[in-house]
């Protein structure tokens, strides 16, 4: 079964449009684990512009399911992920201006940098991922980085215009993962997926997880967060039916 990563950082963006108490992430992450999501993930950003370091550590104490968090490289953040040990770590790009996470992380250009933070996130017992391009480089990277796992970028998908774009990015994600699990990598994909294109990645891909945050939380605005995942793993699961 595709397990559905719950990203629930923009909850924390709301309150923190008014810097107030609410809506409460930790909340949304426990909706989310009754809809049926199967990791909760945040990302604590340098500039902790949503999640903050309160969200994180009630996280890590109430979340049942595994919990993800998002990483950068920089020392403070590597820091806090140590200490919070978490299941899981994905390790992110970040730039200071960026709306969200613009592209994958370069392993290629600091391999051995990336390698030094797998590894000591791997002595506390947290599974590694890498957030990066469906490009053969970066996987082989990956790999050499003693990552277990990779999340292929779908942002390019989710904004290519046009069945054509659409099926040249699905195609590329497709040899990406192959070559993947070929490096004994477990594949995992994620960014911009919605409702209306979640399902082509989940049957092409057969990943390990999915990991959807922003559509999500927008479509819990109207329907609540339990449904808004319980939906979600719905459309993923009839996917994933058709294929298998
Ligand atoms: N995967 C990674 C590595 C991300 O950085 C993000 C955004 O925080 C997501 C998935 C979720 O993207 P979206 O909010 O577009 O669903």
């Amino acid at each position: 079964m595709i397990l559905l990563g719950v990203n629930i950082d923009h909850v924390a963006t709301v309150r923190e449009a008014r810097q107030t108490y609410e809506p409460d992430p930790v909340w949304a992450a426990a909706e989310a684990e009754l809809g049926g999501a199967d990791l909760i993930t945040c990302h604590l950003r340098q500039d902790r512009r949503h999640v903050c370091d309160r969200d994180l550590r009630l996280l890590s104490e109430t979340t049942a399911v595994e919990l993800n968090l998002e990483t950068s490289m920089e020392e403070e953040i590597v820091d806090i992920a140590l200490e919070t040990a978490p299941s899981k770590a994905t390790l992110v790009p970040e730039r200071r201006r960026e709306v969200t996470t613009e592209g994958g992380l370069d392993v290629a250009a600091e391999v051995q940098r990336v390698s030094d933070v797998v590894k000591k996130l791997q002595d506390k017992g947290t599974r590694v991922s890498l957030f990066i391009d469906p490009d053969p480089e970066q996987i082989e990277e990956s790999a050499r980085a003693g990552a277990e796992e990779v999340e292929l970028h779908t942002g390019p998908y989710a904004e290519a215009e046009g069945r054509s774009k659409r099926e040249q990015c699905l195609r590329t994600l497709g040899r990406a993962a192959g070559k993947a699990r070929k490096m004994d990598l477990v594949v995992n994909a994620g960014h911009g997926l919605t409702y209306r294109n979640v399902q082509p990645v989940a049957e092409r891909l057969l990943p390990r997880e999915l990991h959807i945050g922003h559509s999500i939380v927008s479509r819990s605005i109207f329907s609540g967060m339990k449904q808004a995942v319980s939906g979600m793993k719905d459309l993923i699961d009839r996917a994933e039916s058709r294929v298998r």
